[in-house]
């Protein structure tokens, strides 16, 4: 990037150093945490997505929809730990089965009361999962699934799109990652039918699986559109190539997940996030054929062994959450609170006179500060400062939300929270405005 001084946005760095700067002194407690952690971890960090500068906030605690940080202030938590706190902090529910299998012992080492009801209760709401099976997260979730594709279809190629997301060894943005599975990747472009049709016919004799996210989550919240997953389904059944649908983050956007949503049956599904009630989960799931060499029955039969595959907690959890909270009301009302709040967010902005799309589905959604439309993943082209400036602004005025403006709302959230982002938002942009401004023109000139 050229930094001539037609290309440079002294605004935004400007109030960029000013945000950072309150931040920094309003989170002596985190920065200390921080400073401790660096000596034990890279970056003082665990889980890349959670780093952001000039350091994160140390979480003490979270109850209902807010969560308070080691410094003491309270935020309402619009990251929803991206996506994997629908339930919020303190369900009775979940808490309540929590407890419950804490009494009963949680390392049992064989099959408990728990995991065939809630694998009952995923069969019913996602009727392409014909058998399914547990694991940890959602990328051993998708590790399996596409493990599965390709002994089921006996080739070795997997198609993926550019900058999706499948987990830290599944990851096509930015050119991929030297840390992913060694498969043979076809990378294609997302939400473009031609293009990716024409390299499913190039590479259908060696392609066992072509996954998509029906919303790109990682990638910027960006919906692929029904001809576009319809497209998928016609060419992948053509060529008997396992379509997997990785429906970690969106499973939870209707009661049936996107499929539902959009009445299209892939072979393959992979869940995560909520579905374990906040607690760790993954689970995969399709045509019973494919899932079949997993029956330890058979002869020659494939091992798919994890210690805590069916840990109880998550099982128990789990199935609260889906039999006693997430009903069909439950999931419609908070994807129509999160299309109300897309829409009152894009409104504030509107009124501010401030360059801002939001993409995105129902509860989850991703605020992107530039006029351009997006459709596709190269269309998201907001300035880095820009985000960094709207992240530790709304984190200063008590809203806590992703650096790449990414929001998940938990059934926590109520008008109150929600006219809470909208008031921060006004006050941030009106201070803002002209940086914000800026920083879409230079964008749109690059
Ligand atoms: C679409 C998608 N797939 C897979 C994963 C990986 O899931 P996990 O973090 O549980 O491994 C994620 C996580 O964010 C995701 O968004």
């Amino acid at each position: 990037m050229s930094n001539t001084p037609a290309k440079t946005n002294r605004a935004l760095d400007a109030a960029v150093l000013e945000v950072e700067a309150t931040y920094v002194a309003a989170n002596p407690k985190s920065h200390a945490a921080w400073q401790q952690a660096l000596k034990a971890m890279p970056g003082g960090n665990t889980r890349t997505v959670l780093h952001f500068d000039p350091f994160p906030a140390t979480m003490a605690r979270g109850a209902g929809a807010y969560l308070e940080d080691i410094d003491g202030h309270r935020y309402v938590d619009f990251l929803g730990e991206y996506s994997a706190g629908l339930y919020g902090h303190s369900n009775d529910a979940i808490r309540a089965a929590v407890h419950a299998a804490l009494d009963d012992g949680i390392v049992l080492g064989g099959p408990n009361t728990y995991e065939v009801k809630l694998a009952e209760l995923i069969k019913q709401r996602f009727p392409s999962v014909e058998q399914l099976r547990f694991c940890n997260s959602g990328t051993e979730a998708n590790i399996m699934a596409l493990s599965l594709a390709r002994v089921h279809t006996k080739r070795d190629a997997v198609m993926v799109f550019d900058a999706g997301y499948h987990g830290g060894v599944l990851t096509f943005s930015y050119g991929g990652s030297p840390l992913n599975l060694p498969f043979p990747y076809v990378v294609a472009p997302y939400n473009e039918i031609e293009k990716t049709l024409a390299l499913i016919e190039q590479n259908a004799a060696r392609l066992a699986a072509v996954i998509v996210e029906p919303m790109m989550g990682g990638g910027g919240c960006i919906p692929a559109t029904r001809a576009f997953l319809q497209a998928l389904r016609q060419a992948t059944e053509k060529h008997g190539i396992v379509l997997v649908f990785d429906e970690v983050m969106t499973s939870r956007l209707s009661f049936g997940g996107l499929q539902g949503r959009h009445g299209i049956r892939p072979d393959m599904t992979s869940f995560g996030k909520y579905i374990g009630g906040g607690l760790t989960f993954g689970a995969f799931g399709g045509r019973e054929e494919i899932l079949a060499p997993l029956d330890p029955r058979k002869p020659g039969a494939l091992s798919h062994s994890g210690t805590y595959n069916n840990n109880v907690l998550t099982m128990a959890a789990g199935y609260a959450g889906l039999s006693k909270v997430l009903t069909k009301e439950a999931v419609e009302g908070l994807n129509s609170r999160g299309e109300a709040l897309q829409k009152r967010l894009a409104e504030t902005a509107a009124k501010a006179g401030v360059p801002l799309q939001v993409t995105g589905v129902g509860s989850l959604f991703c605020l992107h500060f530039q006029s351009q439309p997006i459709v596709k993943p190269a269309d998201s082209v907001s300035d880095p400062q820009a985000r960094k400036l709207v992240q530790l602004g709304l984190i200063n005025r008590g809203v806590y939300m992703a650096r790449r403006g990414y929001v998940a709302m938990s059934l926590e959230i109520g008008d109150k929270e929600m006219r809470a982002f909208c008031d921060a938002l006004e006050d941030l942009l009106s201070e803002h405005r002209g940086a914000l401004i800026a920083a879409d023109q230079k964008a749109a000139a690059e």
